[in-house]
């Protein structure tokens, strides 16, 4: 299978497209009473089968002796040691060690939800662009990654949850964050006033400026030294303003609840993205080319964030595959520990890899054991639950990050818990998988409700998540292509009625 079908692209946005979680199909599946045994050979034989045009194929990492690994016994011994206590320290609630990965077009509040309910502890939104945020999430067409109705908090479930921005300008990266944290306490104006100075609107001319706390000046970029007095004069106090209402915050609440209540409890930036660069400014996992630039950023947005909200990063590996670019991974990495990240995410891909061929485990378990105090959390190529343990008991990382193999898999995060406690992971049955299938359309109706004609919308949005539930059915190919063809909530209702059982 690849990510178009019928000349249709299906669900993804951007750089982030759907050829990157297409997966080839099994000719077979699980069906209700079927063992784990034989769900495991299905997974298997999903694994093996060769990926057409640009999908990454499920493949094993780069992780020599993984295999032998008795994903069973670690996860029982994981499930008896419990997690990092560091970890939930920093995010109560957060209380295994496997999360729900940002994952662009797709990881809505609904998907969150869906997830959260099948025992994930911890999400992560998609990538949302500093000026998405910061222009309110309009005015931005070209915007090519997450939108803002897919990063707001789904209500009191949707907790804890790490908002991620990902941008070019520090001072813009900052007063996102702090917007985002906010809950968008204060007008969209002052946000860009924040990050822009008194002018938003109009030419800021080639430059962004930014005071934060303490009267430390970041993110001027490129820095130059002689507009000092500028800045006073261009409003960045309000900065310090903002600090001093979130301070005020933490006592009467107030400052959160623009956005409909509680707000983020990480932020986390992403210096990992292969999103291209636009006007020749680097964002995402360009910043892996320009170690400078990043440190800045981290800077600017550890310091506009309240130290009571944990910041963390997700980066790639590397750029690519020369030393330069090593070089620079570990500049940035010891950096943003050294400016108080709570954690990285390390994506062991490179950029320039994208999704394709395998990420390195190996890369993963050098970088943890040379660094043992720092929690590092790992990416890549995380297929099925043994994945996680694998992972875990190969790498030595603290948690780990579930991407493509969560997307239409909400149990791979019951099935972790099952093997956690000691038993065998449960495979689910018809009933259940139409449970899920309902539950993610209604929280997905509430996301897209203001939508026109939203019930329609929200059955073809339902698609790409439809077509990747199809491979736990027995007749998973039939499905999988009667998904494809959904166009109405007509067909979407007629397809869980004629396969799920109905009502
Ligand atoms: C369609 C798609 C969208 C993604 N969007 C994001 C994102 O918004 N933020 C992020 O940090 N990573 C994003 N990622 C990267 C994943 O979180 C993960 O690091 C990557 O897919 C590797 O894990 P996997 O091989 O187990 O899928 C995305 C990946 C895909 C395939």
């Amino acid at each position: 299978m690849t990510g178009r079908e019928g000349g249709r692209v299906l669900g993804g946005r951007g750089n982030y497209n759907a050829a990157a979680v297409a997966t080839p199909d099994p000719n077979t599946s699980v069906s209700e009473g079927t063992t784990s045994a034989d769900h495991a050979e299905v997974v298997e034989r999903i694994r093996r089968t060769p990926a057409g045009n640009n999908a990454t194929p499920p493949s094993p990492a780069i992780a020599p002796g993984a295999e032998e690994i008795d994903a069973r016994r670690t996860a029982e011994e994981i499930g008896e040691r419990g997690i990092d206590p560091r970890i939930p320290a920093l995010v109560p609630g957060f209380d295994a060690p496997f999360f729900q990965a940002g994952l662009a077009g797709y990881s809505d509040a609904a998907m969150r939800i869906v997830a959260r309910r099948h025992g994930c502890p911890f999400c992560v939104t998609e990538a949302l662009l500093d000026r998405t945020l910061l222009a309110g999430g309009r005015g931005f067409d070209k915007a090519d990654l997450g939108e803002l109705h897919d990063n707001i908090p789904g209500g009191p479930e949707d907790h804890p949850l790490a908002g991620q921005i990902m941008g070019s300008e520090p001072g813009e990266m900052a007063a996102a964050a702090l917007k985002m944290v906010e809950q968008r306490a204060r007008t969209d104006r002052e946000y860009r006033v924040m990050a822009l100075g008194e002018n938003p609107a109009g030419d800021r001319g080639p430059r962004q400026h930014l005071r934060l706390p303490g009267g430390k000046q970041v993110g001027f970029w490129p820095p130059e030294e002689e507009d000092e007095g500028l800045l006073e004069a261009q409003g960045c106090e309000a900065f310090v303003e903002a600090q001093e209402r979130m301070a005020g915050s933490e006592e009467d609440g107030a400052g959160r609840g623009g956005w409909g209540g509680r707000g983020f409890e990480v932020i986390d930036v992403n210096l990992a993205c292969p999103v291209k660069k636009i006007e020749r400014k680097a964002r995402g996992g360009h910043w892996l080319t320009e170690p400078e630039g990043a440190i800045r950023i981290l800077e600017a947005v550890r310091e506009a964030v309240p130290g009571h909200i944990a910041c963390a990063v997700k980066l790639r590996r590397a750029f690519d595959d020369t030393p330069e670019m090593a070089e620079n991974f570990e500049r940035i990495f010891d950096a943003a520990y050294r400016i108080g990240y709570a954690w990285t995410t390390v994506h062991a891909r490179t950029v320039q890899q994208k999704y394709l061929g395998p990420s390195r485990w190996t890369f993963l378990r050098d970088l943890v054991s040379r660094h043992p105090g720092r929690i590092v959390f790992g990416s890549g190529d995380i297929w099925r639950v043994e994945d996680i343990f694998r992972m875990i008991r190969y790498t030595g990382v603290h948690a780990v990050s579930v991407a493509r193999g969560c997307i239409g898999n909400p149990w791979i995060f019951r099935q972790a818990r099952e093997m956690m406690a000691g038993r065998a992971p449960s495979v689910p049955t018809l009933e259940e998988q139409r449970q899920a299938l309902l539950t993610h359309f209604h929280l997905s109706l509430a996301v897209t409700r203001r939508w026109r004609q939203s019930e329609d919308a929200t059955s073809r949005m339902m698609r790409k998540f439809g077509i990747k539930f199809a491979q736990h059915h027995p007749r998973a190919e039939e499905v999988r292509l009667r998904m494809i063809a959904v166009s109405s909530a007509a067909d979407w209702h007629a397809v869980l009625d004629e396969f799920y059982g109905g009502a």
